[in-house]
C-alpha cells in the first residue's frame, strides 16, 4: 500500500461552523469483543488500528459509550491520549448494554447525565466535541432526551450536539432547543431509506453520518463490481466514493479491525467516480448487509 494514502484529499466538512474535519472519518465500534461486547481480540491490533487512522490524516473519530460497553471508548484514549491538534471524538449515549448483541434503549435525564460524565472520564477530557443521542428513546419525550444536551452543552461538558437514528421531524424539533450538527443513520449507495434526510442535512448545513457506510462490509453486486474493476478499485472503496459523491455534507466513517482494510478505506478517498457511475449504482439495488 504506499504511503501517500491520506484523508485529507477528500475536502473537509463542517461541524456546525465550530469544527472542520476530514470528510473520511473512522467508526470505532468494530475493536470490540463478538456482538460488540467485550475487549477485542487482539488488543494490539485494534490499538494500531487507531493509531494508523491518525497517521493517515482522519481526524473524525465515531464511537459509543455502549461499544463493549466503554471498551471501545478507553481503547480510543489508551491509543490516542494526548490528542492530536485537531481530532474530534464523537460518542453517543442513549443505549444499555445487557449482553452481547442486545440493546436497550435509556435516553432518560439522569442515565444521559451519567453516560456523559463516564465518557469524559473514559476519553480523558473535560468537554466532548461531539455527544449525539444515540437513538430516541420510545418511552421517553424526544424533547426532554435532546433538552438534557442541551444542558449539558450548557454546561460546558458538550461542545456540539448531534443526532443518530432520526427522521426529519425529529431534526427539526431538535433544531428548536439546541443547535444540531450532524446527523448519523443507516445509509449506503444501496440503502437509501434516508435519502431525504441527506437532502434536509445538505440543505440545512448539517453532516450526514452514513452508518453502515459498506452495508456491514456486505455491500456486494455485479455493478459494483464491474465498476470496481473499471477502476481498478474494490468494491469496498467504489462504495465509499460514491458516498462521497453524494454529497458536500457526506462524512462516511467505514469500520474495520484491519489495519490493511483502514488503509484501503482512506485510499478511497482520492477516488471520482463519474457521474453515469454515480448515477448506475444509485439505480440498482444491490445487497445490503445486517448488524
Ligand atoms: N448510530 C448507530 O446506530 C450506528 C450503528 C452501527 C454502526 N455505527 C457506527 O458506524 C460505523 C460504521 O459501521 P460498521 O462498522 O458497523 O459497518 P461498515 O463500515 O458498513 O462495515 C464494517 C465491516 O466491513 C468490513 N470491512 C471494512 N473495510 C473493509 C474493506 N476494505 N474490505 C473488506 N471488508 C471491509 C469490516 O471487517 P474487518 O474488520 O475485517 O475489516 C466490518 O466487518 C461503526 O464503526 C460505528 O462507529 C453507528
Amino acid at each position: 500500500m504506499s504511503n501517500n494514502i491520506s484523508a485529507i484529499v477528500a475536502s473537509q466538512v463542517s461541524l456546525g461552523g465550530a469544527l472542520s474535519v476530514n470528510r473520511l472519518g473512522y467508526g470505532a465500534m468494530r475493536l470490540t469483543g463478538e456482538g460488540i461486547w467485550g475487549p477485542p481480540k487482539d488488543r494490539k491490533a485494534a490499538l494500531a488500528v487507531l493509531r494508523r487512522a491518525v497517521e493517515l490524516g482522519v481526524n473524525f473519530i465515531d464511537t459509543a459509550d455502549s461499544y463493549g460497553p466503554h471498551v471501545n471508548e478507553e481503547l480510543i484514549a489508551e491509543a490516542l491520549f494526548p490528542y492530536p491538534r485537531g481530532l474530534v471524538i464523537a460518542t453517543k449515549g442513549g443505549w444499555n448494554r445487557p449482553g452481547p448483541n442486545q440493546w436497550t434503549h435509556d435516553a432518560t435525564p439522569a442515565h444521559l447525565r451519567k453516560a456523559v460524565e463516564g465518557s469524559l472520564k473514559r476519553l480523558r477530557l473535560d468537554r466532548i466535541d461531539v455527544y449525539q443521542l444515540h437513538t430516541p428513546d420510545p418511552v421517553v419525550s424526544f424533547d426532554v432526551s435532546v433538552d438534557t444536551l442541551a444542558e449539558l452543552r450548557n454546561e460546558g461538558k458538550i461542545r456540539l450536539v448531534a443526532l443518530s437514528n432520526v427522521t426529519q421531524e425529529h431534526i427539526e424539533r431538535a433544531r428548536k432547543i439546541v443547535p444540531i450538527v450532524s446527523v448519523q443513520n443507516r445509509y449506503s449507495f444501496a440503502d437509501r431509506e434516508w435519502d431525504y434526510v441527506v437532502d434536509y442535512c445538505q440543505k440545512n448545513g448539517l453532516a450526514f453520518i452514513p452508518w453502515f457506510p459498506l452495508g456491514a462490509g456486505k455491500v456486494a453486486g455485479e455493478v459494483l463490481n464491474r465498476i470496481a474493476q473499471e477502476q481498478n478499485a474494490s468494491p469496498t472503496q467504489i462504495a465509499l466514493a460514491w458516498l462521497l459523491r453524494r454529497s458536500p455534507i457526506m462524512l462516511p466513517i467505514p469500520g474495520t479491525s484491519s489495519v490493511e482494510h483502514l488503509e484501503q478505506n482512506v485510499a478511497a478517498a482520492s477516488l471520482r467516480l463519474t457521474q453515469e457511475e454515480f448515477e448506475e449504482l444509485a439505480a440498482v439495488p444491490e445487497l445490503v448487509g445486517s448488524r
